[in-house]
């Protein structure tokens, strides 16, 4: 049982870190909706374009969803990008990524893409290894706003430098258009990424392996997923590394799920534990992409959403991570200071 409050507190001083290199994006969290959790990959552009009337009908645009984001799927090749160009997909987008931005753009929204510093990515599709460069003015032509960089938990070994070196390549590459586009290092949080992201001119990096679609798994599924329990325990300590410009990302969330997803393993979780884990998102000022398919979410879910006092939790200007400020085993108090003083 979790109480969640707004006290004040004592933050933690960030004067060791290095200084972010700003982009001048992601303020406050990017906020919206990501196609993985639910969909996987097989995604298309009628869902996309759904997706985004979807969230202009139910309210959710006009709470702060703006980002429709495109996460694995969408390109046309599986194999290595040594052997393939990086193209969408002819058949499943049709009239090509730049209609979807453009639709998206129509209405106040954002377009989100996903690629990886990897010859594959993680579902096997052509990565962008060495043509990070062309591979940016692509997304740029197209309009998007968002990408999704995928190591796919790889280099979990690997030295610093190198993990530094890949996110680099793509963070200049990037800052080299004219479009901002935000960038999202996802990556199991090896290398104490949250130390040198921000640095890198990241704008969210994972803390940790994907989420399960549950509450509290005893351990971890297939020895590799994390609960929302699990996320959160893990960005215990890391707040200070995040603020305006740079979030630690503790994952897509689950709201809504309800352990149906094609993609996601986990059984769900009740409406209680749902909200529970959106408002500590929003206390810990996580990206909030929900991972439901949006054109069917119940109402129970839709009110979890689109609660507006919980969303501006998690877009305070003031950008403070909730602290966890007391531990008694069953109750765990979490709490932050807001831009206003409360
Ligand atoms: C990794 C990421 C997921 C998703 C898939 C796509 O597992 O952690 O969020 O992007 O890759 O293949």
């Amino acid at each position: 049982m979790f109480a969640i409050l707004s006290l004040a507190f004592v933050s933690v001083s960030s004067a060791a870190q290095p200084a972010p290199r700003s982009n001048g994006l992601a303020q406050t969290p990017p906020v919206g909706w990501s196609s993985w959790n639910n969909f996987g990959d097989d995604i298309n552009e009628q869902i996309v374009i759904e997706t985004i009337d979807a969230m202009i009908a139910n309210g959710m645009r006009d709470a702060g969803y703006v980002f429709v984001n495109l996460d694995d799927g969408w390109q046309r090749y599986k194999g290595a990008r040594r052997d393939h160009p990086l193209e969408f997909d002819p058949i499943k987008f049709p009239r090509g990524i730049s209609y979807l931005a453009d639709y998206a753009h129509q209405r106040g929204m954002k377009l989100g893409i996903y690629s990886g510093p990897g010859q594959t990515t993680c579902a096997g599709y052509t990565g962008s290894e060495g043509h990070e460069a062309e591979e940016a003015r692509m997304f740029a032509s197209w309009g998007v706003d968002h990408l999704k960089y995928d190591s796919c938990c790889s280099h979990r070994e690997a030295p610093k430098e190198e993990l530094q070196k890949i996110f680099r390549t793509m963070s200049n590459a990037l800052m080299a258009q004219k479009r901002g586009i935000v960038l999202h290092a996802c990556h199991c949080g090896w290398g104490d990424i949250w130390e040198w992201a921000a640095a890198l001119g990241i704008n969210h990096w994972r803390i940790g392996q994907d989420i399960s679609d549950d509450f509290n798994y005893p351990g971890n599924r297939e020895q590799y997923y994390f609960d929302v329990l699990d996320q959160l325990d893990r960005g215990v300590g890391l707040e200070k590394y995040a603020g305006p410009g740079h979030w630690n990302d503790y994952d897509m969330l689950i709201v809504g799920l309800d352990g149906k997803s094609k993609q996601l393993v986990g059984t769900g979780a009740s409406n209680t534990e749902y909200r529970t884990h959106f408002s500590l998102w929003a206390m810990v000022s996580s990206p909030m992409l929900v991972g439901a398919d949006v054109r069917k979410l119940d109402q129970y879910s839709l009110e979890t959403l689109t609660n507006q006092e919980i969303v501006a939790l998690n877009q305070d200007p003031a950008g403070n991570i909730a602290h966890k400020v007391r531990d008694d085993g069953d109750l765990e108090v979490f709490a932050k200071e807001l831009a206003d003083g409360s």
